[in-house]
């Protein structure tokens, strides 16, 4: 090649370049401009939104908000307090609209669409089930390539969903309580080498690192019935270590790689490829093996975990055949999911009891004695009593109620569905129409499950509201209880997750006493003057997708 022909390729190459920059910054610009202006039309139909500028759409509101609170608090505190100020904001409104609509594009590629009552929630998740919004997919997608059935196509997601759900039903979930026990067992006995002697407190620690390793060794026992001992084991399982570096991969769904239409970065891929490796060669691969052996019919019978009664009907559904490897890779998909979502919620949802039953000692000596009247004097004896007659969980609706409370304080997550051109969110009584096209649909239970319009004494933590029958003012309207999402598409998960955490209260509240430990946590660490809080706390949400407690909740733990 001589010099010409060099000098010729490298002007095409920069001319390439630059015509393709141009393409996509044209491609930007234009995207950017026709959310901007659905807003503006949204206005022009009447519909009330927020102050909304041409150029920086809602992203100004959202900067004074982040003046008044720390920088780490999780989204759901951001929508409380837009909703506390909008009167502010939309002068003629004479209560909380149903519906907020939030532009914040480019950090969010689609408009936000705010559902803040449980009567419009229900028209897309319960009466309609409307799909999933596309980021969902992107998120997923580094963990389970899609094949899982919250992020697999329509027809995928149905079969596997639906193979799935016996297991989680509440009598087979009620099956794996003596399993859960020994892992519950496990923690207690965490908690009391971190106790001090003779009713003092002792050294501070973070609770949430001890309710993800529980909880992670619950999710594996539940599923597979495989010991994981994460709990123990001081240098961390290579499954944990990889699926946490993971999630914080998947985590980055939103930066400057979005804008520029690249869905991931090439060190992402590595990253990502490393870790699916990681994952396979700590667990998944010897399930795959075990599938593909034929010999999956034997366990079956005896241990009813929930991937076996998932392969139970999986093959009776496909006439006895040994699943094929397409099917092979959806049920392995599924497991990472469940690892994924089954662990930091669960997780977070303890701490946070914690917190509220430390926060309301009265509800707290309502549960011991609960606990003493149906558990027995003597919590030593729980776990034996519990083991034998499982179905006693189910006879301590206080414990129940402390745990719904809980999840009505601190939802953790919560639902996305995408928009459709001929489907509107119908308000009750004022008979305004409100367009979904192309918006982000957000279920946002910390505002729903704060309403005071719905929830008499809204603020208070009243376990006893659960215990209400119908007829009664304090009776609970099930709609506006949502912290696993309704309808098809909930939490498959929600009876687990509901047993795992009663289970904890039953078996670890009556021998601990659990409070925040700030001021050691701050010496200990040479922290200067005030910590941030929210609202007075200094245990506030934080985090990008699952909320959190601060820090981990420092706390320290005494014997009674
Ligand atoms: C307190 C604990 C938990 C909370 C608050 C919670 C909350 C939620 C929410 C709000 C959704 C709906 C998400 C969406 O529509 O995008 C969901 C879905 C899901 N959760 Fe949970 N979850 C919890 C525990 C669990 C556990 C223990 C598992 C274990 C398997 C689990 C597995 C799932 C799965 C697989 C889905 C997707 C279902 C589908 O796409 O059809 N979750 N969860
Ligand atoms: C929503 O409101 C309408 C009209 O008031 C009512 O008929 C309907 O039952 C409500 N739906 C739910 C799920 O609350
Ligand atoms: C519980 O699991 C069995 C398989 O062991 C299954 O046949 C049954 O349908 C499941 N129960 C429920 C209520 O889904
Ligand atoms: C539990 O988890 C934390 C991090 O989440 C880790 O540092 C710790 O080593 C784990 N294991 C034990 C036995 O505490």
């Amino acid at each position: 090649m001589d010099s010409a022909t060099i000098g010729r390729a490298s002007k095409a190459l920069v001319y390439a370049v630059g015509m393709f920059a141009i393409g996509a910054f044209v491609r930007f610009v234009y995207r950017g401009y026709k959310v901007r202006m659905r807003i503006q039309s949204l206005r022009a139909q009447g519909i009330p939104t927020l102050p909304h500028s041409l150029i920086f759409g809602h992203i100004l509101i959202l900067l004074k908000f982040h003046k008044e609170y720390p920088g780490d608090v999780h989204f759901g505190i951001i929508l409380s307090w837009l909703v506390d100020n909008c009167k502010k904001w939309i002068p003629d409104l004479d209560d909380t609209p149903p519906v907020l609509y939030l532009d914040i594009w480019p950090i969010f590629p689609d408009i936000m669409m705010m559902v803040l009552d449980c009567n419009l929630s229900a028209q897309f998740t319960q009466i309609r089930s409307l799909p999933k919004h596309p980021i969902t997919r992107t998120f997923l997608e580094p963990l389970t390539d899609n094949l899982d059935m919250t992020s697999a196509d329509g027809a995928q997601s149905k079969v596997w969903r639906s193979r799935f759900n016996p297991s989680f039903s509440p009598r087979n979930i009620t099956r794996v309580i003596p399993e859960l026990i020994d892992e519950i067992l496990v923690f207690k006995e965490l908690l009391g080498e971190l106790a001090g002697s003779e009713e003092s407190w002792g050294e501070v620690f973070q609770m949430e690192e001890l309710t993800t390793n529980l909880t992670f060794d619950v999710i594996l026992r539940a599923t597979l019935d495989e010991r994981l001992h994460e709990q123990t084991n001081p240098g961390g399982s290579p499954l944990k270590r990889a699926l946490i570096i993971q999630i914080q991969l998947m985590s980055k769904v939103i930066g400057i790689n979005r804008i520029l239409g690249i869905k991931r970065w090439p060190w992402e891929m590595w990253s990502r490829h490393r870790n699916n490796q990681a994952l396979r060669y700590a667990l998944l691969g010897r399930v795959e093996a075990v599938i593909k052996s034929g010999l999956v019919a034997e366990p079956i019978t005896e241990k009813q975990n929930i991937l076996n009664i998932a392969l139970a009907r999986t093959l009776k559904e496909t006439g006895g055949r040994a699943p094929d490897q397409q099917s092979v890779d959806a049920i392995l998909a599924n497991l990472k999911l469940f690892l994924f979502a089954g662990h930091d919620t669960t997780s977070s949802t303890i701490c946070w009891m914690l917190k509220l039953l430390q926060d309301n000692p009265d509800c707290l000596s309502q549960l011991r004695a609960e606990h003493d009247r149906i558990l027995g004097a003597d919590p030593k004896q729980a776990a034996r009593l519990l083991r034998e007659s499982p179905q006693l969980l189910n006879s301590l609706p206080y414990t129940n109620g402390v745990v719904k409370e809980t999840l009505r304080f601190y939802p953790l997550a919560s639902t996305v569905r995408q928009g459709e051109r001929d489907f509107f969110l119908h308000a009750p009584g004022t008979g305004t129409r409100y367009p979904t096209e192309g918006m982000a649909i957000h279920d946002v239970p910390s505002v729903i499950q704060l309403d005071p319009r719905v929830w008499p004494r809204a603020t208070e933590f009243l376990p006893e509201r659960w215990l209400a029958g119908p007829g009664n003012p304090m009776h609970p309207n099930k709609d506006a209880w949502r912290p696993f999402s309704m309808g098809p598409r909930n939490c498959i998960g929600m009876e687990l997750a509901m047993v795992e955490i009663k289970l904890v209260a039953a078996l670890v509240c009556r021998e601990f006493d659990v409070g925040e430990a700030w001021e050691e946590w701050d010496s200990k660490r040479s922290v200067k003057g005030q910590g941030n809080t929210v609202d007075g706390e200094r245990l506030y949400g934080c985090g990008q997708t699952v909320q959190h407690p601060k820090d981990g909740m420092p706390v320290h733990v005494r014997r009674r």
